[in-house]
C-alpha cells in the first residue's frame, strides 16, 4: 500500500518501536499522532520529529479515547492507519510469589481489550479513507509462550488471533487492510528486564512495517520471529523448547 501523505495514529508511540515507526513515518511525507501516558516523555518526541503531534492519552480510559478520537476528527479530519503498539507487560514465573490475576488482568486490558475498544470505535473514521490500515504489534511468543513472561504471552496469543479474524472479515467488507507485526526479542525499556539489550535495535522493527506496508505483506515475522516460526510449523514443541531453553 501507498504510505505517504497519510494521517497515522501510533498509540504508545512516544518511545522504542512506536517511536522509530512515527520517525519513519513522518520522513515518508505523512502526519503523524503519538500516545502514551507520560505527557512530558510524548511532548519531548514529538519535538524531535516533524509533523508528528502528541496526545496524551492512556488506553485503558474509554474517556481518554473518546478525548482522542474527537480530537483526531477536530484536528485532522481523517484517519487512514491505526497502529496498536502500546503494551504492557510482567516479568515472573509461575509458582514464585505474584499476583499472577492482577498481572494478567492488566496485560489482558492494555494488549488486547483496550485495543478491541480503539479499534472498534476507530473502524467508521478508517471506512472513510480511500485505502487504509490497521498493524496490531504482537511478538515472538503470540505462537510460541516465553515461560518468563507467560500471561503476556497468552496476552499477545489472544491479540494474534483477533487480528487474523479482523483481517479476513475487513477484506471481504472494507478498504481496511490489517497487519501483524511479529518481532523478536528488541532493545527497548520494555524488555530491560529480560535481557533486552541483547535484543534487535527497535528501527529494525520499523524498518520491517515499512518493507510490509510497501510489499502488502501482512503478517511480519522480524529477524529471529521468522525462524522460530518455521520451527513451530514443522514441530510447535521443538518451538517451545527453543524459545525456553536458557529459562
Ligand atoms: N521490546 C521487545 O523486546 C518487544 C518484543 C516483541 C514485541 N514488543 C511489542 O512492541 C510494542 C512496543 O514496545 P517497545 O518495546 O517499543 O516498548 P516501550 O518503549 O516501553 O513502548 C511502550 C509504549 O507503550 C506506552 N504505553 C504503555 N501502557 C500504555 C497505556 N496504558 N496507554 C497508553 N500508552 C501506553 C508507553 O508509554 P507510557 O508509559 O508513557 O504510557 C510506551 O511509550 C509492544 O506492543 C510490545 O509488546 C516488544
Amino acid at each position: 500500500m501507498n504510505i505517504t501523505n497519510k494521517t497515522i495514529l501510533i498509540t504508545g508511540g512516544g518511545s522504542g518501536i512506536g517511536f522509530e515507526t512515527a520517525k519513519l513515518l513522518s520522513q515518508k511525507g505523512n502526519k503523524v499522532i503519538i500516545t502514551g501516558r507520560t505527557e512530558a516523555r510524548l511532548q519531548k518526541a514529538a519535538a524531535q520529529l516533524n509533523n508528528v503531534y502528541a496526545i496524551a492519552t492512556d488506553v485503558n480510559s474509554e474517556t481518554d479515547i473518546n478525548n482522542l478520537i474527537a480530537r483526531i476528527k477536530e484536528e485532522f479530519g481523517s484517519l487512514d492507519i491505526l497502529i496498536n503498539n502500546a503494551a504492557s507487560a510482567y516479568t515472573y514465573k509461575f509458582g514464585e510469589a505474584v499476583n499472577a490475576y492482577d498481572k494478567a488482568a492488566d496485560e489482558i486490558q492494555t494488549n488486547y481489550l483496550s485495543i478491541i475498544r480503539l479499534t472498534e470505535k476507530l473502524l467508521p473514521v478508517l471506512s472513510q479513507s480511500i485505502e487504509a490500515a490497521i498493524v496490531n504489534v504482537s511478538s515472538i511468543v503470540a505462537f510460541v509462550p516465553g515461560i518468563n513472561l507467560p500471561t503476556y504471552a497468552a496476552s499477545k496469543a489472544a491479540l494474534h488471533s483477533y487480528t487474523q479474524a479482523l483481517r479476513y472479515t475487513l477484506a471481504k467488507t472494507s478498504n481496511i487492510k490489517v497487519f501483524e507485526l511479529m518481532p523478536p526479542l528488541v532493545n527497548t525499556e520494555f524488555s530491560a528486564e529480560i535481557g533486552g539489550a541483547n535484543g534487535i535495535p527497535p528501527q529494525v522493527v520499523a524498518e520491517g512495517l515499512i518493507k510490509g506496508f510497501e510489499k502488502d505483506e501482512y503478517e511480519l515475522h522480524i529477524g529471529q520471529t521468522a525462524d522460530l516460526y518455521k520451527l513451530f510449523l514443522s514441530s510447535p514443541q521443538e518451538a517451545l523448547n527453543a524459545l525456553n531453553q536458557d529459562r
